[in-house]
């Protein structure tokens, strides 16, 4: 077991409810970290509303045989919270699945539990919020007491935010009244201590300066470092090669080696890398905070509840942390704007937040719509004044923690043995009737990257990043990575036909199934038939590895076939379902020998308009119902023949 609890460093729930004298429990199931992230928030809002003592804690970290003792044995237990998020096909995140099989295996009657439930899920994606629901419908069918509404937050619709909100003004409504619990005066009670280290400075060795090595030291029983690398531990991989692909909206094909660790990946996996903020957003936030003296001054960061964790390596800097630890690019939340009221460095302008926060449409029109993240928010509601009036421990325990990023790898394990390859489209987006622009962090960071790597004079990133990192440890061009398991997956067969439409970068595991399939060939495996659907907006800016195509065709002949759709070459818009649609019977008897079919890339539209093509096309050539053309497509999931990797 590599993972132990935190707290008195078991796995026991009641025991540790009990050792730390806790009375409420807030559990998440979290993939990329969204529903860590509200569940932390909660807990600690819970517990400074209602002087009730939280614990907040991974699904993972604790084992359940005696979960269904914890309201008789650990005395004034409140209730539990979770905060469950869906993942994939409506599935359970991967830190939840124990906690699942719990449920439905071994778990007898959870009489005399209290629970609330809030799912984080994405309504454009087929099954919406399914583990919330399943979390809250599994418990009341053990006799668990529901309190309140499920509470269900959306993604998809870009409402996760005020969803958590009217769920959470609603839930605390309610426990006032079902717990009987007494309101305090909302105050911050900090659960960790920031404090200045005289003694040390930015050079001496101990302090973690960001290194990804540093970030989490896993530490074998012997006392010798673990050397394997996953969503805790990544591994700096250096970039051996790395091209802009289309120049017109800038989009990068980087290539890692992964040689010197021991990742092996799959063709179809996802390349998780680790991105770090660009100058520009660290010297904003600094400023914000009034830091500027004072950011590589060494600090301590001290846990002061022994259930709560902060992963930031200690001593560190100020900087260290908010370059390589805060989430400071993105949207500042009205759930954060809310929560700094009571630091407002002068009256006017706690008037101000106050108004801005409490108001929906204000908040949208002041702050969301200029594209404003916390430094810029901070700054514009307080007319340029610092907050220096800000704790630095509320600043680590407010903000999100910087999660790895991922991309469907489009390289072949088969083919790229060692080396992993990721194609990244740059985010950079205008703000509407400003003169400014939100960018992504990991895409942007990539794209500095690249221009430096290759020396492209005549092109200028958006952003500037430290790409030598910490004591120069990224120089030579590294990237924190590591690999996460998909089941997106070429038939085990080489022989089987394959459907793949993946327009955009939706195209990146269709260049590894293809390479695969090329390498097959190349050591005398004939393979089955395969037909890629590729759109993009016009043949000459944004079509990605033109060049590639017909080298591979090379190898493999008529068994591959590209179908394009530009969508802005005519005067009416072709995207790929229509030209799925063009190649009906070609399609379905395909599928009659046995095909699979795969779709990769944009959820909120293109795989829905997918997938109702493929239906049509099944109901014209089998001259079937759209009812039974719809089950059939049912079944082909199931059979696992019809495979997403959208986003
Ligand atoms: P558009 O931007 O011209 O509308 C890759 O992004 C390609 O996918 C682009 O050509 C884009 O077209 C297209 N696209 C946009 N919406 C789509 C949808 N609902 N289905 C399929 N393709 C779509």
């Amino acid at each position: 077991e590599d993972v132990s609890a935190y707290g008195s460093g078991s796995r026991d729930l009641v025991e540790t409810l009990n050792e730390t004298g806790k009375k409420a429990l807030v559990l998440f199931g979290s993939q990329t970290g969204t529903a860590e992230d509200y569940a932390h928030k909660f807990a600690k809002e819970f517990q400074s509303r209602f002087g009730v003592p939280t614990m907040c804690a991974d699904l993972a970290d604790y084992d359940y045989d005696n979960f269904d003792k914890i309201a008789s044995e650990v005395s004034g237990f409140k209730m539990v919270f979770f905060f469950t998020a869906t993942y994939g096909e409506g599935d359970p995140t991967d830190n939840a699945l124990d906690f699942f099989d719990y449920l439905d295996n071994d778990c007898e009657d959870l009489s005399g539990l209290k629970f609330a439930c809030f799912g984080l899920g994405n309504s454009t994606y087929e099954f919406y919020n399914a583990t919330g629901k399943r979390t809250s419908k599994t418990l009341k069918s053990k006799n668990a007491k529901q309190i309140g509404e499920l509470g269900l937050g959306d993604d998809g619709m870009a409402t996760m935010d005020e969803d958590y909100l009217a769920w959470k003004d609603s839930m605390f409504a309610v426990l006032k009244n079902t717990l009987k619990l007494d309101e305090k005066e909302l105050e911050y009670e900090p659960s960790m201590e920031v404090s200045e280290n005289d003694t040390l400075t930015k050079e001496s060795p101990e302090v973690a300066l960001g290194e990804p090595d540093s970030r989490y030291v896993n530490i074998n029983n012997d006392g010798t470092k673990a050397e394997f690398f996953d969503h805790t531990h990544p591994f700096l991989a250096p970039v051996v090669f790395s091209k802009e692909l289309c120049p017109k909206r800038h989009c990068i094909h980087v290539e890692l080696d992964l040689s010197n660790s021991n990742i092996k990946y799959l063709t179809g996996d996802h390349l998780a890398i680790w991105p770090s903020n660009p100058d520009s957003k660290v010297t904003k936030f600094v400023e914000a905070l009034g830091l500027e003296d004072k950011k590589d001054h060494v600090i301590d960061i001290k846990s002061l509840d022994p259930t709560v964790r902060c992963e930031i390596p200690t001593p560190t800097t100020y900087a260290a942390v908010i370059r390589y630890y805060l989430e400071i690019s993105g949207p500042v939340s009205r759930q954060f704007v809310k929560s700094v009221v009571q630091f407002s460095p002068d009256e006017e302008t706690k008037q101000r937040v106050e108004t801005i926060s409490n108001d929906k449409s204000l908040f949208q029109k002041e702050i969301t719509d200029k594209g404003f993240n916390v430094a810029d928010a901070l700054l514009s509601l307080s007319n340029g004044a610092k907050w220096n009036t800000l704790p630095f421990a509320f600043i680590i325990e407010s903000i999100a923690h910087i999660q790895p990023r991922y991309y469907s790898i489009s390289s072949s394990s088969l083919y790229d043995k060692e080396k992993v390859h990721a194609t990244v489209m740059v985010e950079a987006n205008d703000v509407p009737n400003t003169t400014r622009m939100t960018t992504g962090v990991c895409s942007n960071l990539i794209f500095d990257l690249e221009v430096k790597q290759n020396h492209v004079t005549d092109v200028k990133p958006y952003e500037n990043y430290d790409l030598d990192g910490p004591r120069g440890k990224f120089s030579k061009f590294k990237l924190p990575v590591h690999v996460r398991r998909s089941t997106f997956k070429l038939p085990s067969n080489s022989n089987t036909p394959v459907i793949m439409v993946g327009p955009g970068t939706g195209v990146a595991p269709f260049r590894g199934f293809i390479r695969e399939r090329v390498k097959q060939a190349e050591n005398g495996d004939k393979g089955g038939k395969m037909i890629l659907f590729y759109g993009c907006r016009r043949s000459t800016d944004d079509y990605l590895y033109k060049d590639e195509w017909p080298e591979y065709a090379k190898t493999l002949g008529g068994d591959l076939k590209i179908v394009t759709a530009f969508s802005r070459e005519t005067a009416k818009k072709v995207y790929v379902q229509h030209k799925m649609l063009e190649h009906s019977k070609e399609i379905f008897d395909l599928l009659e020998k046995g095909a699979f079919f795969y779709v990769c890339g944009d959820a909120s539209r293109m795989a829905r308009d997918v997938q109702k093509a493929l239906t049509s096309i099944i109901a014209k050539e089998n001259n079937v119902s759209a009812e039974d053309a719809a089950d059939i497509v049912k079944d082909l999931k199931v059979e696992n023949r019809y495979q997403e990797d959208v986003w």
